[in-house]
C-alpha cells in the first residue's frame, strides 16, 4: 500500500465555500440529471469542487452532530489502493469521498438504534453530494461493495471509523441514458394496499 502522508482533519466547512449562495440552480434539474457515472475523463477534480461537495455531504440531515467522517482522496496512489481491494470500484473516478460513521460515539450517544441511524445519515450525505454534483458538471458513483477492512486499511481508518458510502467522483465522459423504471416506487395513498397513485 502506498503511504501517503495525511493532511489534518478538518471539520465540514462551516462556511459555505465560494458559490453555493450566489448561483441559483433547479434541484428538480439536478434530481432529473442525476446518475451514477463509471466512465471518467482522466483530468483532476479541482479542490474548489471537491470542497463544495464537502459542503453538500456537511448540510445532509444527521441523527446527531460529530458521527460523520468524510476523507477526501485525490492523490492518485490512494485511488489506486481502493481499486485495488474494492470490489465495487468499476469506474476509473480521480477523486473520492468515503462517508464514515464513528461507531463509538454513535455507541455512546445513540446506543443500539445508531446503527441504522448512522447509516440513514450517510446515505443522506451521499445523496446531497449526488444533487450537488451535476450543476458543477461532475458525476458521481456510489460503491458499497467491499471487504470492510480492507477499505478500512487503504484509508487508514480507526477501528471506530467505520465506511460506509464510497463516493466516486470525476468529470464525466457521457451522461448515461435514463433507466425510467429504477425511478418508480410503487406509491400508496392513505393506507398500504390502496390504489396506486397515477
Ligand atoms: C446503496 C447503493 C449501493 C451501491 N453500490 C454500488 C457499488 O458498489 N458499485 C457500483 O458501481 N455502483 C453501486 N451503486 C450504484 C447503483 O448500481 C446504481 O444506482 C445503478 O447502477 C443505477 O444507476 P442510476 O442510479 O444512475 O439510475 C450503488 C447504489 C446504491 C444506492
Amino acid at each position: 500500500m502506498s503511504q501517503t502522508k495525511a493532511a489534518a482533519p478538518a471539520a465540514a466547512a462551516a462556511a459555505p465555500p465560494t458559490g453555493t449562495e450566489a448561483e441559483p440552480f433547479d434541484v428538480f434539474l439536478a434530481m432529473r440529471k442525476r446518475r451514477m457515472h463509471r466512465d471518467f475523463r482522466p483530468e483532476a477534480v479541482d479542490e474548489a469542487l471537491m470542497e463544495r461537495l464537502v459542503y453538500a455531504a456537511g448540510r445532509a440531515p444527521t441523527a446527531r452532530a460529530d458521527l460523520r467522517h468524510l476523507v477526501v482522496v485525490t492523490d492518485p496512489r490512494m485511488i489506486a489502493s481502493i481499486r485495488q481491494v474494492c470490489p465495487g470500484w468499476l469506474n476509473n473516478a480521480p477523486a473520492m469521498i468515503a462517508v464514515c460513521t464513528d461507531t463509538r460515539l454513535s455507541d455512546e450517544l445513540i446506543g443500539p438504534g445508531g446503527v441504522p441511524a448512522t447509516l440513514m445519515d450517510s446515505g443522506a450525505a451521499a445523496a446531497y453530494v449526488s444533487l450537488a454534483a451535476p450543476p458543477l458538471g461532475l458525476g458521481i458513483c456510489w460503491v458499497t461493495s467491499w471487504p470492510e477492512e480492507a477499505v478500512q486499511g487503504a484509508l487508514y481508518l480507526p477501528d471506530h471509523i467505520r465506511p460506509d458510502i464510497l463516493i466516486a467522483i470525476g468529470h464525466p465522459v457521457a451522461q448515461p441514458p435514463l433507466a425510467p423504471r429504477r425511478f418508480k416506487p410503487v406509491v400508496h395513498r392513505e393506507r398500504f394496499g390502496s390504489e396506486p397513485a397515477a
